[in-house]
This record gives C-alpha cells, sequence and structure tokens, in this order.
C-alpha cells in the first residue's frame, strides 16, 4: 500500500471509510497473473518520447518491437528521427520501423498481416491541451478513430493484450485534487481531454463486444531525458540553464504531480504483462511538488539561478493536483521511485549532453516547437498562458 493509502480512505471521492476499504479489497481480489516470456508487441508513436522509452525498455529485456509512427511535427521532427536512430542502432532488425498514420486502415492491416504482433502498446496521439482547442478534428481522427481502428484489428488479429495512453488531463473538471479512478470523469474541458475520455469508453465496448482485454493509462505529467520540448520540465531546464526568463503565476504554492520516465515506463510495462480483462490506472508519482519547489530544484542541477517574471494567478488553476496511485500499486505492483529532485538531477544530466553533442546543431528549443501545427511560433508569438509552468502540459 502506498504512503496516500489513508488520504485515499478520506478522500472526498469516498463516502465512508468502509466503503473505500471494501473497494481496495475487491482490487486484490481482481488481480490477474503475470504472463513471463517473449513478447512480439507493437508500440505505436515508438518515435515519441513514452513509446521509445517503452520500446528501447521491451527490446533491452529480449522482446521483438514493431514501431509504427507518421514523424508528425508536433515538435522537431529530428528528435524522433534521433530516437528512432538510436534504437535501430542499438537493436538491429529486432526492432521493425513502419512509418505512416495509424489512421489509415490498409496501411494499418499491411502492418498487422506483416508482422502479427500479440501485443500492442499504443502511445501515439496528438498531444497537447491547447492546440486541441484550436484544431479538435486532427485529435479526433489521430486519437479517437485510430484508437478504434487499432482495436477492430487487435480483436481480428487475435491480441492478447491491448495497453494505450489515456491521460490524467480527463480529471480536468474535477472539484477533487486527489484524483482517484473511481472518480467521475464526465466533464473533459477540451477537445484532448474528452478524445482520451472517449478512448477509455471504445475500449469497455471492445472488452465487452470481443473479450479483448485492454488497459488504459492516465499518465500524469511525464518528464525526463529525450522529454517533450513542449512540456514544463524541458521548458524549464532550457530556459534556466540558456539564462533566459521563466513566468511564475500566483504565489508558487501550487503544485502538480510529476512523473519521471522510468517510473512510467515501468508501469506501461506491468500493464503489458497483466493481462487484465478491462482497467484504468492512473500512473503518477503520487505526491506533488510546488511550483516554488520546482524552480529551486532546476536552479540548483543547472547550477544556474531562474530569471522569474512574476504573474498573477491563473483564474481557474486549481492549487494542487496528484494521482491516486493506490490501485496500480495494488493490481500492478506499480510504485513511482524516482523523487522530483533526482529526476530533474537525471534530466538536466542529459539535457547538457544532448545539448553538447546535438542540441546546438539541431538548433531545439522549446521557443520553436510544439504549437501543434507544424509551425515555428517564436516565444512572444504566444500567449502567456502557453508558457506557464504550473500548467505542466498533457
Ligand atoms: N508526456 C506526457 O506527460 C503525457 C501525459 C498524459 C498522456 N500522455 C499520452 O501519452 C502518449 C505518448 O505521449 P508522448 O509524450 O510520448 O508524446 P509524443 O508526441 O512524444 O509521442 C507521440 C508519437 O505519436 C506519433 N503520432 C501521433 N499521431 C499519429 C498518427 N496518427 N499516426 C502515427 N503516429 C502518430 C507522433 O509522431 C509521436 O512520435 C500520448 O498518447 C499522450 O497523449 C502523455
Amino acid at each position: 500500500m502506498n504512503s496516500h493509502s489513508s488520504k485515499y480512505l478520506s478522500s472526498p471521492e469516498c463516502d465512508s471509510i468502509s466503503t473505500c476499504s471494501s473497494s481496495m479489497s475487491s482490487y486484490y481480489d481482481q488481480i490477474v497473473e503475470l504472463h513471463v516470456g517473449y513478447k512480439k508487441v507493437l508500440v505505436t508513436g515508438g518515435a515519441g518520447f513514452i513509446g521509445s522509452h517503452v520500446a528501447e525498455h521491451l527490446l533491452e529485456r529480449g522482446d521483438d518491437v514493431v514501431i509504427v509512427d507518421e514523424m508528425n511535427d508536433y515538435y522537431d521532427v529530428r528528435i524522433k528521427e534521433s530516437n528512432l536512430s538510436m534504437l535501430v542502432e542499438k537493436f538491429g532488425d529486432r526492432v521493425q520501423v513502419y512509418r505512416g498514420n495509424i489512421c489509415d486502415e490498409s496501411f494499418m492491416l499491411d502492418v498487422f498481416e506483416q508482422t502479427r504482433p500479440g501485443w500492442i502498446c499504443h502511445m501515439a496521439a496528438r498531444a497537447g491541451v491547447r492546440p486541441s482547442i484550436q484544431d479538435p478534428y486532427i485529435y479526433i481522427q489521430s486519437n479517437i478513430v485510430a484508437t478504434t481502428l487499432l482495436m477492430e484489428l487487435a480483436h481480428k488479429f487475435g491480441v492478447r493484450n491491448f495497453v494505450f495512453a489515456s491521460s490524467s488531463s480527463v480529471y480536468g473538471g474535477s472539484k477533487s485534487t486527489f484524483f482517484s479512478e473511481e472518480e467521475n470523469v464526465d466533464n473533459p474541458v477540451s477537445p484532448y481531454a474528452a478524445t482520451k475520455k472517449a478512448c477509455e469508453l471504445l475500449a469497455y465496448t471492445y472488452h465487452h463486444l470481443y473479450k479483448l482485454n485492454v488497459t488504459g493509462l492516465r499518465f500524469f505529467t511525464v518528464y525526463g531525458p529525450r522529454g517533450r520540448p513542449d512540456m514544463a520540465p524541458f521548458k524549464f531546464i532550457d530556459r534556466v540553464s540558456r539564462g533566459m526568463e521563466i513566468q511564475k503565476f500566483g504565489d508558487g504554492s501550487s503544485s502538480r504531480d510529476y512523473t519521471y520516465i522510468s517510473d512510467i515506463v515501468d508501469g506501461v510495462v506491468r500493464s503489458i504483462d497483466r493481462h487484465y480483462p478491462y482497467q484504468i490506472f492512473n500512473l503518477g508519482k503520487g505526491n506533488g511538488t510546488s511550483l516554488n519547489e520546482f524552480i529551486s530544484i532546476v536552479e540548483k542541477h543547472t547550477g544556474k539561478k531562474a530569471m522569474i517574471r512574476q504573474l498573477p494567478d491563473q483564474a481557474g488553476d486549481v492549487p494542487y493536483t496528484t494521482a491516486d496511485v493506490t490501485k496500480a500499486s495494488i493490481l500492478l505492483g506499480y510504485n513511482a521511485n524516482v523523487s522530483f529532485d533526482d529526476g530533474i538531477r537525471k534530466t538536466v544530466e542529459w539535457y547538457r549532453n544532448a545539448r553538447n553533442e546535438k542540441f546546438n546543431k539541431l538548433l531545439i528549443s522549446p521557443e520553436t516547437q510544439a504549437n501543434g501545427f507544424g509551425r515555428s511560433p517564436s516565444f512572444v508569438e504566444m500567449p502567456l498562458r502557453e508558457f506557464s509552468v504550473g500548467a505542466g502540459g498533457k
């Protein structure tokens, strides 16, 4: 049981201690056996941040991996190319790479016919909350339509387990600050969040109709080496390292749950290895880090003082959000064990090497990345909120 269990018992979602205790004991009743041994896993979005780390882990332990990625320019494609090169150099033909759109039915049918994966780890998606408001259709296509197609193929090709990325953003409309999977999340506040919730619903349908084993994972802001340049941890490390200004909203006491990539990979792989009929899990660190703490940890590891532009609180921002990971802890044996301090230390170490070796040449910087439309906005053209640390990114 993790350190939040007592909080879980008294969280607002639980009517009484006995209700929560019984739901926890029912978790123990649901534990399924671990599948050990070789797997061939289709990793969609395998050129991206989380997908490339999961693929690397699976290959390292001896599984074979098929990657499908369309290499879109939501952020600099050279980052994705470099992720793929690293995997191919390291693992040779144990990793097969298909470049294409997962919404393309005949392309995906070919991939399944040629590779016949037994497991699917579906990480491909359009990510990012704000761009989804500007262009919802591409999110509906890449997230909902593609996930439906993949589950259809998974069912037809007898896939043993389908694991997919959902997001903590499904809790967007929630009034609570300690998010449990038992909470009602019927009020998504962005098209991105709505697509993730829709995928969770469709996943249930595929489980119900065809007994497809499906697990949805609600990730809480993931960071680490090779991390997405549109997200706060990367942006802060980069800007502070380069002596550029960062923006601080409010008094800095608001906090978020940030999860280090190796903990997320651990949770994803545990989900691949346990064939739950239908489950949704939070994967987070299980505790929050305040904005003030965040800034001082970045300062400590970069060895630079942050130049802060103080701004008022953003309307609607909740002061404290964190993942309740009790369910993942019981059913998957998941426990995040990288502290934020250690995670930022490792990320800064990676950033320094990557910048020295590649970034100076590649000119990767958050100011020229990730508006979701393949354009390169300058920092000043973007609305202030886009660069809020508190927002964390999804
Ligand atoms: N990083 C986080 O903090 C976070 C938080 C919550 C949820 N998630 C979810 O986790 C998953 C992985 O996120 P990430 O941070 O690694 O993002 P990422 O953008 O680095 O990776 C996603 C990959 O999917 C590919 N892709 C997108 N649409 C595609 C399509 N139609 N066909 C083929 N490939 C396509 C992209 O090219 C990219 O390489 C996503 O589903 C995301 O929504 C991430």
